[in-house]
C-alpha cells in the first residue's frame, strides 16, 4: 500500500514512518513526500531515504482550493493510497478530506478530543491532568475530529515542562503513527460513525 505523507517541518514522525516501512513485514511504503516549506528537515530525512519529494508552497496559489488540488493531483500522479499528514500545519479543504474517504490519517499530540488545535502541551499541564498523550484518527472536514484509530496515553509527572511532556508524547507518537497506518493498510479498519472498529491480523 502506497503512503503519501505531508509535511510542514522536522519530520519525527515521517522518519517513523519511513523506518516502519524500512522492516521486512510492514504493508506500506512511502511513494511521495510533500511539503508546504522548502527547506524543512523532514525533507531532507525523505531524500536520505530515498523517497521521492516535493515541495507545493501554499502562498503560490491564490487560494485553498488550488493549493488542495494541486496536493491532490501529486498524491494521485504518485498512486498514493493513503494520504498521512505528519506535522502538516495547513487546513485542508473538505472537498480534499472528503476526496480520500477513511484513507486519510492525521497524528495529533493530545488525547482526543481534549485539546484540539494548538499549544496542546501547555493546555494539558495547566489542566492538572495526570495523563496526556496522543491521537492518530480519520480525517474529517472539521479540524482534529474523526474517527480515532490509534491512542497513546503517558503520565504527566511533577515538574514537568511543556518540553519534558512533548518529548514523552512524541516517543509515543513514533510508535503510534505506524501501528495506525498498518492497521488502515491491512484493512483492519471498519468505521462507524466516529468509532473504529478493529478486526485481528489474519494469519
Ligand atoms: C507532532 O507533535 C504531531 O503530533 C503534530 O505536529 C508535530 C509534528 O512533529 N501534528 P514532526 O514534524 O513529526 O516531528
Amino acid at each position: 500500500v502506497k503512503l503519501g505523507c505531508l509535511i510542514s517541518g522536522r519530520g519525527s514522525n515521517l522518519q517513523a514512518l519511513i523506518d516502519a516501512c524500512a522492516t521486512p513485514d510492514f504493508p506500506a511504503e512511502i511513494g511521495l513526500v510533500l511539503s508546504n516549506k522548502p527547506g524543512v528537515q523532514g525533507l531532507e530525512r525523505a531524500e536520505k531515504a530515498g523517497i521521492p519529494t516535493q515541495v507545493i508552497r501554499h502562498p503560490d496559489f491564490p487560494d485553498r482550493a488550488a493549493f488542495d488540488a494541486a496536493l491532490d493531483a501529486a498524491l494521485r500522479a504518485a498512486g498514493v493510497e493513503i494520504v498521512c499528514l505528519a506535522g502538516f500545519m495547513r487546513l485542508l479543504t473538505p472537498e480534499f478530506v472528503t476526496g480520500w474517504g477513511d484513507n486519510i490519517l492525521n497524528i495529533h499530540p493530545s488525547l482526543l478530543p481534549a485539546f484540539k488545535g494548538l499549544d496542546t502541551h501547555q493546555r494539558a499541564l495547566e489542566s492538572g491532568a495526570r495523563f496526556a498523550g496522543c491521537t492518530v484518527h480519520i480525517v474529517r472536514p472539521a479540524m482534529d475530529e474523526g474517527p480515532i484509530l490509534v491512542q497513546a496515553a503517558v503520565p504527566i509527572l511533577d515538574g514537568d515542562t511543556e518540553d519534558s511532556l512533548a518529548a514523552r508524547i512524541l516517543t509515543a507518537e513514533h510508535r503510534a503513527y505506524p501501528e495506525a497506518v498498518r492497521l488502515l493498510a491491512e484493512s483492519r479498519v471498519r468505521v462507524e460513525g466516529l468509532r473504529c472498529h478493529i478486526d485481528a491480523p489474519a494469519d
